[in-house]
């Protein structure tokens, strides 16, 4: 309520609609999204909890396209975390089969609009009829060279960190790196997201201030914007909003 209500507070002070003042400005190069909240959005309303997940991919759908059309160049959502496997062997499977579900009829509109799928996190570790769905989808959008659509799935940041530690140390047991030349640079490329930027905007939902294990290299610098919206309630008016805050803040990256 809160939100909904310096959301339209704000949008009155400026002048003209809030898409068309963030368009007059850079928009973020990366967004990464933790989209949280689909149980609690579901116990509100005496559903399972999965109906909060399945209302949560049309959310990733409308998100995606103002991503899109923003001119956004890489777009992150945490999908499934390294510590979702806790969760109740139902619940799990569920989640484990929305890609299938999402990508059967949003896939053909991806390829489409240029957009490209890519993924972070444990692939080898998903069932295989996740890895086939989101293979095929990666696939088929190889070679589109406009928004990146990056599911972080089975992602961890430690565990990402330990993959890209070991990666190293084999290099230098090969010889094929010296340690003394181990710079941030190093770390960097050997991480999942390898060539992609940083996030410029780190955007939390459900009202959860942590990052619970979300990119924790990566978003050093990024900017953080929180909002107690749980994520199958986020609509394309709180992203453009986020980025009119992040349009706002002054970034210095150290200096002055
Ligand atoms: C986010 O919503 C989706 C995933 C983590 C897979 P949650 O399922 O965490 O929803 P809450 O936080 O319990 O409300
Ligand atoms: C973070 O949400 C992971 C994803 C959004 C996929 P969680 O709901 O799993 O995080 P915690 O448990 O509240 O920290
Ligand atoms: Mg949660």
């Amino acid at each position: 309520m809160i939100d909904k209500l310096l959301f339209w507070k704000k949008k009155k002070e400026i002048s003209g609609d809030l898409l068309e003042e963030v368009q007059k400005h850079p928009v973020p190069r990366h967004i990464a999204i933790i989209m949280d909240g689909n149980g609690r959005w579901a116990k509100k309303r005496a559903m399972p909890r999965i109906a909060g997940h399945h209302e949560g991919t049309k959310v990733v759908q409308r998100i995606t396209r103002i991503a899109d059309k923003l001119g956004v160049e890489v777009l992150t959502l945490y999908a499934f975390s390294t510590e979702n496997w806790k969760r109740p062997q139902g619940e799990v499977d569920y989640l484990m089969k929305l890609p299938e579900q999402m990508f059967s009829t949003f896939l053909p509109e991806l390829i489409e609009k240029n957009v490209r799928v890519q993924t972070i996190g444990n692939f080898d570790k998903l069932p295989s009829h996740t890895q086939r769905a989101v293979q095929k989808a990666m696939d088929d959008t190889k070679h589109n060279t406009g928004l990146i659509l990056n599911f972080a799935l089975n992602y961890g940041s430690r565990d990402e960190m330990v993959q890209a530690v070991r990666k190293i140390a084999e290099e230098c047991k090969e010889n094929q790196l010296d340690a003394n030349d181990i710079n941030e640079e190093t770390i960097a490329s050997h991480l999942m997201t390898n060539k992609i930027e940083d996030p410029d905007l780190l955007i939390r939902t459900s009202g959860e201030i942590r990052i619970s294990n979300f990119m924790l290299w990566q978003i050093a610098y990024s900017e953080l914007w929180f909002t107690n919206v749980l994520w199958p309630d986020f609509t394309e008016e709180h992203l453009v909003q986020a980025i009119y805050d992040f349009q706002h803040r002054g970034r210095r990256f150290g200096g002055i």
